[in-house]
């Protein structure tokens, strides 16, 4: 069966087994109806449902309309960076390997010299990292598929930094990548209200959490989760981490640095640059219904840290963060080496 790209608006190749092979859907996915609107079967990054497939699939007479928004070859080519630092046996090479993956990350997400999407990073992150149980991501979908695209474009944005930070290895990195996604993982349908959803924009906008309006149920919900995913997390997804002491980052994620934060009230002394990326981005990244856009990830990670609304980023642990990003990012080191060099 073929379907309709829209981009050349043309009968394309593309197969709708295609669409199997990730997890989450790369485009927009409609159904064309005689005299009526397309009907959107699956919006860009929305998890893709098995059983929703089987029937599309038995609809013989039905003409889809697929709009893709990644760029298959910069999908490739993070894929193979990726792989290569894993397959790395040297310090030498795995030096060689971050700097050619921050280069291929900085020239979309940071200069904007090229242009690809944020699901082109989220894309390569699935197939280069994820290990998780199907019905774990299911369940985490169900909750609130807000709360997961936030959590899968988090982690697609900490890992690489982390890289950038100077961590070279491939099973730690790996690890950071699944304990981002993690965070606040203790969420499900039964527990997750629209107030705590409210509640965790607020809390981002430094909302003191006795200001967060919540009813005590709900309070107890909120002000645990960090020790409930910690827990959840270490039961459910430990066995496929190298290092489960990584889950102790999920137990931080709320705390600010300034001493503001919670549950420890941590100082910035006390908190390490891996733990400082977490908590920076976690902050920055706003709690809301993302539409995931062609070409959205050109400047992303720059425009994130420099003008978001509704976030101090003059704060200290926002401030160490763009130290970071400016030190390495702007850095000569990441220049295109010259032909011949
Ligand atoms: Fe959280």
């Amino acid at each position: 069966m073929t379907v309709l790209d829209k981009k050349n608006n043309s009968q394309s190749s593309f197969k709708i087994a295609d669409l199997e092979k990730s997890l989450l859907a790369l485009g927009d996915f409609f159904v064309e109806r005689k005299a009526m609107p397309n009907l959107k079967l699956l919006k860009a990054g929305d998890l893709i449902d098995a059983l929703q497939f089987d029937k599309i699939k038995k609809a013989k007479h039905s003409h889809f309309r697929y709009i893709p928004l990644t760029h298959p070859e910069y999908i490739e080519e993070g894929i193979a960076l990726w792989k290569a630092l894993e397959m790395s046996e040297s310090e030498e090479e795995r030096k060689k390997s971050r700097v050619e993956i921050l280069r291929w990350f900085s020239k979309v997400f940071w200069q904007g010299k090229e242009r690809a999407s944020l699901l082109d990073l989220i894309h390569v992150h699935e197939k280069v990292f994820w290990r998780f149980d199907r019905r774990f991501i299911e369940n985490y979908w169900n909750c609130s598929t807000m709360l997961f695209k936030r959590s899968v474009l988090l982690s697609s944005l900490v890992t690489p930094l982390v890289l950038a930070s100077g961590y070279t290895d491939f099973k730690f990195l790996s690890d950071v990548c699944h304990t981002t996604f993690l965070i606040d993982c203790s969420f499900d349908q039964e527990n997750f209200s629209y107030l705590i959803s409210q509640a965790c924009e607020k809390e981002r906008q430094d909302t003191p959490p006795a200001k967060l309006g919540l009813v005590d149920g709900e309070k107890h919900i909120y002000l645990s989760h960090p020790q409930l995913s910690f827990e959840k997390a270490s039961v459910q997804c430990a066995q496929f981490l190298n290092d489960k002491t990584v889950l102790s980052l999920i137990l931080n994620h709320h705390e600010k640095t300034t001493g503001a934060g919670w549950p420890k009230k941590i100082t910035e002394a006390e908190v390490s640059d891996l733990e400082n990326i977490m908590i920076s981005l976690n902050q920055i990244l706003s709690y809301e219904e993302r539409d995931f856009l062609e070409g959205d990830g050109v400047g992303f990670l720059k425009d994130l840290t420099s003008s978001e609304s509704n976030v101090e980023l003059s704060s200290l642990p926002i401030r160490r963060l763009q130290g970071l990003l400016h030190s390495v990012f702007d850095s000569e080191d990441l220049e295109p080496m010259a032909k011949g060099a």
